[in-house]
C-alpha cells in the first residue's frame, strides 16, 4: 500500500507556484549573486552538471592531449557518461575504507602521464580532502575537477567551494538544494582556462527551444508537486513500482542513456535562481544544524557509522549517509523503510564498475574496488528535508535500532 505522505530523499528547496508567478517581473541577478556567494569573478552556466562536466573534460582533453580520466569508484554514473562523451577512457580509483575520500595510494599508481584530469567528489554535500589529490595531480601534469554537484553552499576553511580545484562543478537539478529542475555551473578561477572552457562550450552547445519549454513546464509541475502530498506522483509511485520488480538501479534513478541532453542554458529560470539565492544561506544553515543534531542521535543510539564533515569543512547536508556493519543489516532496514515514504533511500546501488551498462566505457583494470563496493553494499541514506520532522526521525531511529542496536559492551560507561 502506498503511504499518504511521501518525503523527498534529499533536502531540495521547495518553490511555490505563487513565487514563480511573482518572478515574471523580477530582475535576473543570478550570475552576480552566485559570484558574490562563491567569492569568484565569474562562473559559466550549463544545462546540468553533466553538461558542465562534459565541457570541462573535453576542454582538458584538448589542452593536455591526454586520453584518460580518473573518477572515484563510487559516484554518479552520469560522471562516467560525461567522460565517455568527451572521448576519455575511464579509470576508477578506489576509496579509503568507510569513506568518500580517494585512496591516495591507489591514485598515485593510476594517475600516470595518460591522465588529463582527476575528479575528487564532495559526496553527500561533504567537502572532500582536495589537497592530497591536487598534489598527486600536479606531480603528474593532470588537472583537478572538483565534482561538487551535491555540495552547492558547502565550504572548506570558511571559504565556499569553487576555488580549490582547477574547475569546480555544481548542480541545480531537481532535489538539489538550489533546484531549477536542471542547470549547473562551473567555477574556473584561472581566466585563461575559463576562456578555453567557454570556447569549448560555444563550439559544442546549441540552444534548444523545445527542451527549455519542457524544463519550464517541469518546473511548474515541481512547484505544485515537490511536497509530501505531491511527491508520490513524481517520485514515490515509480520507486515502489521499480522495487516491486526488483529493479534497484531504476528505483534510485541510476540508469542513464549514454546520449544525455545538452543545451545552452539561458532562460527565465535564472530569475528563479536569483530568487532562491536569497533563501540559500539560511536554508543551508538550518539543514546543517538539523543534520549535526541527528547524526549525534544516530551515533548515540545505534551501531551505524555516519559519514561526517572533515575538519575545517562545513557540508550542505542534502541527506545523511549511513553505514551498516554488513549488507544483510542494510537490507533488513531497507525492507522496513524504503517504501514507507519517510525519505529513507539509497544513494548509488553499485560502485561504478558494478553497473552492467557502464562496463564498456571503463578501463578493464578498473574492476576491483573493494572499498567502493563495500560502501554501495552497506549504505543507505536518510533525507535531511525539513519535512522530515523530529517525530518521523524518531520513528526511523527506532526501526533502525531493531537491526543495528547500540552495542553497549563496546562503549563501557
Ligand atoms: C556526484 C554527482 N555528480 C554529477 C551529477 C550530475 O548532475 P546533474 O543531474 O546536474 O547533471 C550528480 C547528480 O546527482 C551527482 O550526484
Amino acid at each position: 500500500m502506498s503511504p499518504t505522505r511521501e518525503l523527498p530523499p534529499t533536502a531540495g528547496m521547495p518553490v511555490s507556484p505563487f513565487e514563480l508567478v511573482n518572478l515574471i517581473t523580477a530582475r535576473d541577478t543570478f550570475a552576480e549573486d552566485i559570484c558574490k556567494f562563491l567569492a569568484v569573478d565569474d562562473v559559466e552556466f550549463f544545462s546540468s552538471a553533466t553538461t558542465a562536466l562534459w565541457i570541462a573534460f573535453e576542454t582538458l582533453k584538448r589542452k593536455t592531449g591526454r586520453t584518460h580520466i580518473v573518477l572515484p569508484g563510487y559516484t554518479c554514473p552520469l560522471v562516467a557518461i560525461s567522460a565517455h562523451a568527451a572521448g576519455l577512457r575511464v579509470r576508477l580509483c578506489d576509496l579509503q575504507p568507510n569513506s568518500f575520500e580517494l585512496d591516495l595510494n591507489h591514485l598515485e599508481r593510476i594517475a600516470d602521464e595518460k591522465v588529463a584530469c582527476i575528479v575528487p567528489t564532495d559526496m553527500a554535500g561533504l567537502p572532500c580532502y582536495i589537497e592530497g589529490v591536487s598534489a598527486i595531480a600536479r606531480r603528474n601534469g593532470a588537472y583537478v575537477i572538483e565534482d561538487a554537484a551535491q555540495a552547492f553552499g558547502a565550504s572548506r576553511k570558511n571559504t565556499p567551494l569553487g576555488t580549490a580545484a582547477d574547475i569546480t562543478v555544481f548542480s541545480f537539478a531537481a532535489g538539489k538544494g538550489l533546484s531549477l529542475v536542471d542547470g549547473g555551473i562551473a567555477s574556473v578561477p584561472d581566466p585563461d582556462l575559463r576562456s578555453l572552457l567557454r570556447k569549448t562550450a560555444n563550439e559544442l552547445l546549441r540552444p534548444d527551444f523545445g527542451l527549455v519549454c519542457l524544463r519550464n513546464l517541469q518546473l511548474l509541475g515541481y512547484s505544485f508537486l515537490y511536497n509530501p502530498t505531491g511527491l508520490k506522483w513524481i517520485y514515490g509511485n515509480d520507486l515502489r513500482k521499480a522495487l516491486s520488480t526488483g529493479d534497484l538501479v531504476h528505483a534510485v534513478g541510476d540508469y542513464f542513456e549514454m546520449q544525455q541532453p545538452h543545451y545552452k542554458f539561458a532562460d527565465w529560470r535564472f530569475k528563479l535562481g536569483a530568487h532562491l539565492m536569497k533563501r540559500l544561506p539560511d536554508f543551508i544553515r538550518s539543514n546543517r544544524n538539523r543534520a549535526l543534531g541527528r547524526i549525534q542521535q544516530i551515533s548515540a543510539q545505534t551501531s551505524l557509522e555516519v559519514m561526517r564533515e572533515l575538519s575545517d569543512t562545513e557540508g550542505s547536508w542534502p541527506f545523511l549517509f549511513l553505514l551498516c556493519d554488513g549488507q544483510k543489516t542494510r537490507n533488513k532496514i531497507m525492507s522496513d523503510l524504503w517504501t514507507a515514504g519517510l525519505g529513507v533511500s539509497r544513494l548509488f546501488i553499485h560502485e561504478l564498475s558494478g553497473y552492467e551498462y557502464l562496463k564498456p566505457i571503463l578501463e578493464t583494470e578498473s574492476k576491483d574496488l573493494p572499498n567502493a563496493r563495500s560502501l554501495a553494499e552497506r549504505s543507505f541514506t536518510v533525507s535531511n528535508s525539513h519535512w522530515l520532522d523530529d517525530e518521523t526521525f524518531k520513528h526511523i531511529l527506532k526501526a533502525v535500532q531493531t537491526y543495528a542496536p547500540m552495542d553497549h559492551s563496546a562503549h563501557p560507561a
